[in-house]
């Protein structure tokens, strides 16, 4: 019998916390009732703060960040057009395994898994695309699997230097609400998140912001869609409607979620994040081991991938913290399975929570064979943790954007 709390370290799905959970506990509701407007068309502006835009819009599929890729790419591309996008991990490859599914022409820049999309190879192929040929680049903001994070104003700077009209797709599925993420001052187009992650909820909710320009090109995109169509979501939407049933409960978790996150201020969790991300990264480099991200610039503040030793299993040591301590560790992804184990530290967290997963995986790494001094990583943890966080104060938070 496992006593106590399962500990849950994954970068997603995160922690719920508590009143978002006793939110979700609401008697079933008609969805097409005349009032269901007061819960839906307040989420629709509050995400817009989310995600930054003024200009979008931002819709919900019931679903995932997959299935919110889909849409992205169905409502807004036609078969045959020609995208940019960059491997660099398991999310970012499955998104072009997507796109080639899809029938799209997919120029792939291989990189590393470790490193992060590269904005002056982007440019260089944009500025030499003189005829206009690719539709679309794709960035993964924040690459989960290698806990990477992309420069996705560079990538806008890259197509505005080349004069170049592709469409800016993102996947913010790690970095929405988690880390800084601003669609409009970016000239993202479509903007792809779900609720598992830094809004603390359940899996369940796609969510995608919408450009102007993406919403214009998707009157005109070829691509075959149904479920996922933006003209039925956004006319349904405009009223608070859906076009098919919505998942209710999620929808009140969302609101106390939201809430949750903007009477934080989205700055301080941004800084929180950060901050927690400080302690993990000063533990990996007190235990004398790497961060699979290339360069301390790219590191991501919502997930840690960090290599074994030589000689040790990444998986015995995501065993020994499941099968021993009750915990969940992410898992090395892809190619780096067995090498690389992940800690998310994004969503409903604290500094006395990070310090519990440093310390398990301590003792499973020491259990799987690593030469870790025990209290060595938690120890440069908590020398960070011990000052006091910068208080940023709910001013910090940008305003809320009113909805039209
Ligand atoms: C960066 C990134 N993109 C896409 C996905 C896929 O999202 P979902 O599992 O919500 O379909 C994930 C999931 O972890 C992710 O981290």
């Amino acid at each position: 019998m496992k006593t106590g709390f399962q500990h849950l370290y994954i970068p997603g799905p995160t922690n719920v916390p508590e009143v978002v959970r006793q939110a979700m506990i609401v008697p079933m509701q008609d969805h097409r009732a005349p009032d269901f407007g007061d819960l839906t068309l307040g989420l629709f502006a509050d995400l817009k703060t989310v995600f930054k835009t003024r200009d979008g819009t931002v819709m919900m599929f019931p679903g995932s960040g997959t299935g919110c890729w889909e849409a992205a790419i169905t409502n807004t591309l036609s078969p045959g057009d020609k995208v940019l996008m960059a491997r660099h991990g398991q999310f970012s490859h499955l998104w072009i395994e997507m796109a080639l599914k899809l029938g799209l022409d997919v120029q792939v820049v291989d990189l590393a898994w470790g490193a992060a999309t590269p904005a002056n190879e982007f440019a260089r192929i944009l500025g030499a695309d003189r005829d206009g040929a690719i539709k679309a680049v794709f960035v993964t903001h924040n690459e989960t699997a290698t806990g990477v994070t992309s420069d996705v104003a560079a990538v806008r700077r890259a197509l505005d230097e080349s004069f170049h009209d592709a469409l800016l797709f993102v996947d913010g599925v790690s970095s929405i609400g988690s880390i800084d993420f601003r669609m409009d001052e970016w000239g993202v187009d479509l903007a792809v998140t779900g609720s598992q992650k830094g809004f603390m909820m359940p899996a369940g909710l796609g969510m995608i912001g919408v450009s102007p320009k993406a919403m214009a090109a998707s009157a005109t995109a070829r691509m075959r869609r149904a479920y996922f169509d933006f003209a039925d979501m956004a006319r349904m939407n405009a009223t608070g409607y859906f076009p098919y049933t919505p998942p209710v409960q999620l929808l009140h978790g969302l609101r106390r979620a939201l809430d949750r996150m903007l009477d934080e201020g989205l700055d301080t969790v941004f800084a929180r994040h950060h901050r927690l991300a400080s302690g993990v990264r000063a533990a990996v480099s007190a235990w004398g081991l790497r961060l699979c991200a290339e360069h301390p610039s790219i590191q991501s503040d919502t997930v840690s991938a960090i290599r074994t030793p030589e000689g040790v299993d990444a998986r015995e040591v995501i065993r020994i913290a499941y099968d021993r301590f009750n915990c969940s560790l992410g898992s090395g992804l892809g190619p780096l399975n067995g090498k690389v184990f992940r800690i998310g530290h994004l969503g409903d967290l604290n500094e006395g929570m990070c310090l519990t997963a440093l310390s398990i995986a301590e003792m499973a790494l020491h259990a799987a064979g690593a030469d870790i001094a025990f209290g060595s990583g938690v120890a440069a943890a908590q020398a960070i943790y011990a000052k006091p966080p910068v208080a940023l104060g709910r001013t910090a938070a940008p305003a809320r954007i009113a909805a039209e």
